[in-house]
């Protein structure tokens, strides 16, 4: 047997799998199917369209993912794969695959809350051992949630706040639809906006004097949408919009972040999920950070938007701390992290 584990994500989207050394940390062969191009015509993730291209892509990617890491399926150390959160027909998908692997292999099965692979994404490091987890302030912001986590090590995570409403990233994507920009949205605004100013329009940013940690971000959008349809000539001012609505989603998660870390008396913040990749985002903290004396660190560009390495390494703490699930763990689509 080697210290090789094979994790799988199929929550949303992408189909993914990844191969890790559970002694290292080392991530040896890391693979993402996207299905972006098949949703965009939709405007946005269609479950059943979904599934049914799980089902196709994730048996010739796991071959390819066991051919990368030159090892055959029965001398893995483990198998691992999204529980939760998520669509549940994607879910099941790539949960029964791992789970089959791990029941004719006779290896134990780790069935991993996704939000913790995005948690532990920042800590990907690639080193000689698995690093650590150290106190610190996580922000998770994806398409499906914006969560402020005290973290205080593996597995001791405490909910500060959340979005009330809607997730940071469903707030770029659905800005992105009003100003007719192609799905998911945060990414064409964090390019448009390049060239704006995010000081042209002054939309709201929620929640700032309440003296907690939770977001909300539907009011944003319906600024924005109000905005647009006093504007004779909105696309004329496109790059304006976005910079503006991309500074007021920005402001207020590096302002709700500081703030909880300050509280807690924690050094770090971390920044994880599909809105971490936005450079504006990752300017931002680490220019507050540095000014407030605290660690600033994010996770890498391409393990921000969903994969399966941050699956595999959710899967390589739980190994190296013995928590294997049973088997007859099922799904669940609305798993909490704290
Ligand atoms: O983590 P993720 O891949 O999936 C979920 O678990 O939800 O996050 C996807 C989200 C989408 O809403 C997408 O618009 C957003 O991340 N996103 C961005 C950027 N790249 C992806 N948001 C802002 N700026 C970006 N550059
Ligand atoms: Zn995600």
């Amino acid at each position: 047997m080697t210290n090789l584990l094979l994790a799988i994500e199929s929550s949303c989207d992408e189909t993914a799998g990844a191969v890790i050394d559970v002694e290292t940390g080392k991530i040896l062969a890391s693979l993402v199917s996207s299905q972006i191009a098949l949703h965009r015509e939709h405007g946005g993730v269609v479950p059943e369209l979904a599934c049914r291209n799980h089902s196709l892509d994730l048996p010739p990617l796991i071959a390819r993912l066991v051919e990368e890491s030159g090892v055959k399926l029965k001398d893995f150390r483990g198998f691992a794969a999204t529980r939760g959160p998520g669509l549940a027909s994607s879910l099941l998908v790539g949960f029964a695959y791992s789970k089959g692997l791990a029941t004719s292999t006779s290896r134990p099965f780790f069935g991993i809350n996704h939000l913790e692979g995005h948690l532990l994404s920042p800590f990907l490091d690639n080193g000689e051992t698995l690093p650590e987890i150290p106190p610190h302030l996580s922000l998770i912001v994806s398409g499906g949630h914006t969560l402020l986590i005290e973290v205080r090590g593996h597995r001791d995570y405490h909910l500060l706040g959340q979005t009330l409403d809607d997730a940071a990233g469903e707030a770029f994507d659905k800005v992105g639809r009003l100003l007719g920009l192609p799905y998911p949205g945060g990414p064409e605004i964090e390019k448009a906006a390049k060239s704006g100013d995010p000081t042209a329009f002054d939309f709201p940013r929620a929640l700032r004097r309440e003296g907690n940690y939770d977001f909300s971000f539907s009011g944003l959008k319906t600024s924005v949408r109000y905005t647009l349809e006093k504007l004779p000539q909105p696309q004329a001012s496109l790059a304006d919009l976005c910079a503006s609505f991309q500074a007021a989603v920005c402001e207020i998660l590096v302002e709700k972040a500081l703030a909880a870390a300050k509280s807690k008396s924690l050094p770090m913040i971390t920044l994880s999920g599909g809105v971490a990749c936005n450079q504006s985002l990752q300017n931002r903290f680490r220019k507050a950070c540095a000014s407030h004396n605290l660690v600033f660190r994010a996770a890498p560009p391409d393990l921000t938007t969903d994969n399966a390495a941050m699956i595999a390494l959710a899967a390589a703490y739980a190994c190296k701390n013995s928590l294997e699930d049973i088997l007859s763990l099922g799904i669940d689509p609305n798993l909490k992290l704290a």
